[in-house]
């Protein structure tokens, strides 16, 4: 079967095993919890949890395992939205199509539910009572942490909160890209080339330069999107980037390099996965849906 045709059946395993891992909404103190659901279920495209089972399927990796890096990634990416939207970041009132998680709740409510969000993630990849796979969940577990650490996501946020209404170069701009968007996304590769036991340098490799170069694509696709894109497709306020004075991709090159960087980048990104021959199919087909996705 062709991943595409896989992509909502993936996409409905992440959202139950998600639905399973977060406690209940009546559980004590209820709206942490409740907040907690709001943030992270109803809408999000799982584009994390997709590059996990695609990554996994081209390694051949028994997709049971694959569930805990996909609830992982997905609940780190949730708690830095709540985090991103926050007033004192990107101070957004929109998300996923409906209010942010402060707007529908209140402050303190929303950095306790990203606070909360965190710890489960790594949790869930630390795995249940069984020692089995302890060494591949220990690998995951560092490459998630390194990767939303100061040197991965919530350093890149921090680039990206300095840089509000300066000039930066565009060196400073990829590093940002590359930490707070990036670092995501290749942990999502990472943690399911890690269950992959067989697999070669060359192939780490591979996947390594693929999952660089999409992160990077993925970003300025969102940068294009806040300033192409329409408020009601996008679920989240365009022109957002303009009003705070955001250092974007189309901000320091211009929209039109900025489209253009955007397709050679996954033109690299499908280049590196030439050593896979067809068998990399699933992370072809997802990375064409994150480049050309319309929100
Ligand atoms: C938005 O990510 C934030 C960025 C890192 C650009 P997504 O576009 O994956 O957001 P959801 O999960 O689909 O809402
Ligand atoms: C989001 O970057 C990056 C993280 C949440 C880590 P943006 O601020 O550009 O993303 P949107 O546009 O709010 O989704
Ligand atoms: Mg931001
Ligand atoms: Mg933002």
């Amino acid at each position: 079967m062709s991943f595409e045709a896989s992509v909502d059946e993936y996409i409905f395993r992440v959202d139950a095993a998600l639905a399973k891992t977060l406690p209940g909404q009546r559980v004590v103190p209820q709206t942490l919890h409740e907040a907690m659901h709001y943030a992270t279920l109803n809408g999000g495209k799982r584009i994390r949890p997709l590059l996990v089972y695609a990554t996994g399927e081209v390694m051949g990796v028994d997709v049971a395992l694959l569930d805990a890096p996909a609830v992982a990634v997905e609940l780190i990416h949730a708690f830095s939205l709540v985090h991103d939207d926050l007033p004192a970041m990107d101070d957004d009132d929109l998300r996923r199509g409906r209010p942010t998680v402060h707007r529908q709740f209140d402050e303190a409510t929303a950095i306790l539910a990203a606070d909360a969000l965190q710890p489960l993630a790594f949790e869930v990849l630390a795995g249940g009572h069984t020692p089995e796979h302890a060494q591949q969940r220990l690998a995951m577990v560092r490459i998630l942490a390194r990767a939303c650490g100061s040197l991965g996501m919530t350093g890149g946020q921090a680039i990206d909160i300095e840089s509000e209404g300066q000039r930066i170069s565009s060196e400073r701009l990829q590093m940002m890209f590359e930490q707070k968007t990036g670092a995501l996304i290749e942990a999502a590769v990472h943690m399911a080339a890690a269950l992959a036991t067989d697999a070669s340098r060359e192939e780490h490799l591979a996947l390594a330069g693929f999952a660089r170069n999409l992160g990077l694509a993925f970003q300025i696709r969102d940068d294009l999107l806040e300033i192409e894109g329409n408020t009601e497709t996008i679920g989240k306020s365009a022109g957002s980037d303009a009003a705070n004075d955001k250092a974007t991709w189309p901000a320091v090159h211009g929209a039109a390099r900025a489209r253009e960087d955007c397709e050679r980048l996954y033109e690299d990104g499908i280049t590196q996965l030439t050593l896979f021959g067809d068998r990399a199919e699933p992370l072809r087909v997802l990375a064409h849906r994150i480049v050309w996705r319309e929100d």
